[in-house]
């Protein structure tokens, strides 16, 4: 178990990428259109290691006014270098008035030493995770101050806290809790399959954090990235997918922007992270000489640099590089549309891709669904299973596949309500519109009906009967299995904290203050109802829930830090970001932990010294035991030997064969009494 768990730890240290002191950029747009420079191309990186700069450039300026060029570069809402040089000066005038010419050039040049460059950079900057910085070139006329160009770069280290490995860490996690989920829910009242739901709300819970229409550190909103997919937005540049439903959104009257395999970064508002605008804090360090001011005058430039000055000629796709200006309309602003569009999925697209995936899910659990019928009724026909088992074995499908239905439902409805609501709010195509509502009326379809039931069953007879109707126990129990039967209920408030999460991330958008406020008080309410109500059949099962709750509730009340009226600086948003990221990834990992117990891992030490029987059995039986918080050997009570059997009972096991559906029911009745007596 040790070392699956540092397996799962290894990525999750989420600095994990080598990549080995580089500087470049990552995005480049004009901050005005563009007027005397064009550019097409703009990939700059600076390389620690032999202190050189590497470029890439396709360029060209066609004007030939007399310009200063002014250089300023913004490291966490700080302005380390704000400089003007005038270009008369610079290398004898050959840029005054600037040349027509263009540029197309790669070419990797050594730094002169004396510039210093390798002094200044401090190394953090080469090791922080998501770096915060943009260097902004302006080109002003000489007389009359009009700008005549201006052109911004993020730059980048190569870190981030976004790494594929979390995403199939937590991937793989969420697989195998299903895999064995998948088997434990034989039984209705094993814990696994609860925690499968428990895993796939956190991470939805963790990406949803970071949706709200708050200026959150790109540290964060990296982090947060890597639980995407658990809201169904998988995700690739040039995804054929993206491409198909820009198209159908064309062509169902959607007017909004297309999925872009660029950067996302460059279109962010600039009043937020990481172009920190708004904050100017001026600090005069020694860096704020500039790097261009220590330049030899009056040298002769380089030869190789001369070189890759070619003959004017005239871009033809100069449109690559886009104009961003506050009031521009391709900016991206906080919230919903920064979240999707840094993994390539358009704001408008971003429902057709949740709905489309959750179509393909949809297609393989109906496969499988097909494939186990088909296997029963092979297994009826050629008779591997003698009768009663079989007639046991068939008649226990229907609500198996029901419960699972209602699984994948209450795992689906976070995602679906979010960016329902969002799309309505968009008013694009009205075919995505029209999918959001019957994707919205399906999930209702699987959901409500369960709810009605199971409050109409505890309502007519007592909760009680909510455990001994075997069939509605099997059916419904992903609603309340989990809770004492005085508690059932305890699945209605968070499905309304639920819905009310949904209107207020997707509803509230733009309102970055009442959100957080909001969720605070759904976070606070879901809390206390944990520690007033006490839900759980045991103590570890209310202790467990209430720690995620209650993480839920601190990391929500720190985002109020994220918000941008309260005007906290760069540095401790990123700070706080992290923290919170870190209370995050222990949750997570406990959450780990926990389901590899239920799976039965510490079976491998508590019980090795037993007489092997089928692992089955052990895993089932194990699973149950834990959810009761028992840590006595299993069969030192007799009715423990009947209670830690129904699993193995519903098994398809052929020499299992002599047990009958009602011993099952009656299991489970000796189980519930069990609990009576042990925990009431
Ligand atoms: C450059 O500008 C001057 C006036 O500023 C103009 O006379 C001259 O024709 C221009 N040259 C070209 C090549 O456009
Ligand atoms: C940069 O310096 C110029 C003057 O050289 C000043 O007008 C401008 O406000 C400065 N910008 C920032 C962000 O400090
Ligand atoms: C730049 O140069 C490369 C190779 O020298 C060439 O393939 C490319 O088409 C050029 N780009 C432009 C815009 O001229
Ligand atoms: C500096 O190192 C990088 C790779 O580490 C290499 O690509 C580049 O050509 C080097 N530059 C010079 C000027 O040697
Ligand atoms: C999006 O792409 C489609 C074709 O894929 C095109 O018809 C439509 O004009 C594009 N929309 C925008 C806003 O660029
Ligand atoms: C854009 O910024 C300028 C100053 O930087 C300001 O005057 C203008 O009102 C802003 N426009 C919008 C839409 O915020």
């Amino acid at each position: 178990m040790l070392a699956r768990l540092a397996l799962v730890l290894l990525p999750l240290l989420p600095i994990s990428a080598a990549s080995d002191g580089v500087l470049f950029t990552s995005s480049v747009t004009y901050c005005q259109p563009p007027d005397t420079l064009l550019i097409q191309q703009f990939d700059v990186s600076y390389m620690q290691q032999n202190n050189s700069i590497t470029f890439d450039i396709v360029a060209q300026s066609v004007s030939n006014v007399s310009v200063s060029a002014n250089i300023l570069v913004n490291v966490y809402g700080l302005t380390p270098v704000n400089t003007t040089v005038d270009l008369c000066d610079l290398l004898g005038g050959a840029l005054c008035p600037l040349p027509q010419v263009s540029f197309n050039g790669s070419q990797s040049l050594p730094l002169p030493a004396e510039l210093g460059v390798s002094n200044r950079v401090p190394a953090i900057a080469f090791r922080i995770p998501d770096l915060e910085a943009y260097a902004q070139l302006t080109l002003i006329e000489v007389g009359t101050g009009e700008v005549k160009a201006c052109v911004q770069a993020t730059l980048s280290n190569g870190w981030s806290t976004h790494q594929p490995g979390v995403e199939w860490a937590t991937g793989g996690l969420a697989l195998f809790t299903l895999l064995v989920a998948a088997w434990q829910s034989i039984n209705p009242l094993s814990v696994l399959p609860h925690r499968l739901l428990h895993l796939m709300h956190f991470y939805q819970t963790i990406a949803t954090s970071a949706m709200l229409s708050l200026n959150y550190p790109l540290l964060y909103r990296a982090f947060a990235v890597n639980f995407a997919w658990a809201m169904g937005l998988f995700f690739a540049p040039h995804s054929r997918l993206q491409h198909s439903i820009d198209n159908m959104r064309a062509l169902t009257g959607g007017h909004l922007a297309n999925s872009s395999s660029d950067a996302a970064v460059g279109l962010i508002n600039r009043k937020i992270s990481p172009w920190n605008t708004n904050i100017q804090t001026l600090v005069s360090s020694p860096m704020t000489q500039s790097l261009l001011a220590e330049t030899p005058v009056n040298d002769a430039p380089p030869t190789s640099l001369l070189l890759a000055f070619g003959a004017f000629q005239q871009l033809n796709a100069v449109a690559e590089v886009q104009t961003v200006t506050n009031d521009s309309s391709n900016v991206l602003q906080a919230g919903i549309p920064i979240y999707v569009n840094s993994i390539h999925i358009a704001t408008a697209n971003a429902f057709m891709t949740i709905f489309i995936v959750g179509l393909i899910v949809v297609a393989i659990a109906l496969g499988i669904a097909a494939l186990l019928y088909g296997l029963l009724y092979a297994a009826g026909r050629f008779s591997w299973v003698k009768q009663p088992t079989d007639h046991q074995l068939r008649s226990s499908y229907p609500p198996f596949l029901r419960a699972w239905a209602l699984r994948l439902a209450l795992v689906g409805l976070l995602p679906v309500m979010i960016f329902a609501f969002n799309q309505w709010s968009l008013k694009d195509s009205w075919l995505s519109i029209l999918f959001s509502v019957l994707a919205l009326l399906a999930i209702a379809a699987l959901i409500l009906p369960s709810v009605f039931l199971t409050m109409r069953l505890a309502r007519r007879e007592s909760p009680n009967a909510l455990e001994s109707d075997a069939q509605h126990l099997a059916t419904h129990g992903p609603l309340y299995a989990q809770y004492r039967m005085q508690r059932y209920y305890f699945f209605l408030p968070l499905l309304v904290a639920a819905f009310v999460k949904a209107v207020v991330i997707a509803a509230g958008q733009g309102h970055g203050m009442s959100q957080v406020v909001v969720l605070l008080i759904v976070e606070l309410a879901i809390v206390a109802a944990h520690i007033l109500l006490k839900p759980y059949d045991t103590r570890g099962g209310d202790v467990f829930s209430t720690y995620l709750a209650i993480v839920r509730l601190v990391c929500t009340g720190s985002m109020i830090a994220f918000v941008e009226s309260v005007g906290v600086a760069a540095i401790p948003r990123v700070a706080i970001g992290a923290v919170i990221a870190v209370i995050f990834s222990v949750a997570v990992i406990v959450l780990t932990i926990n389901i590899f117990i239920h799976a039965g891992l510490n079976r491998l030490w508590r019980r090795g010294n037993r007489p092997s029987r089928a692992p089955s059995t052990l895993v089932s039986a194990d699973a149950s035991t834990l959810e009761k918080g028992e840590s006595s050997p299993i069969d030192s009570r007799p009715v423990h030997a009947s209670h830690s059997r129904p699993p193995s009972n519903y098994s398809a096991t052929p020499d299992n064969n002599s047990v009958t559906h009602h011993s099952a029911s009656a299991s489970i009745l000796s189980h519930t009494a069990l609990n009576d007596t042990t925990h009431r």
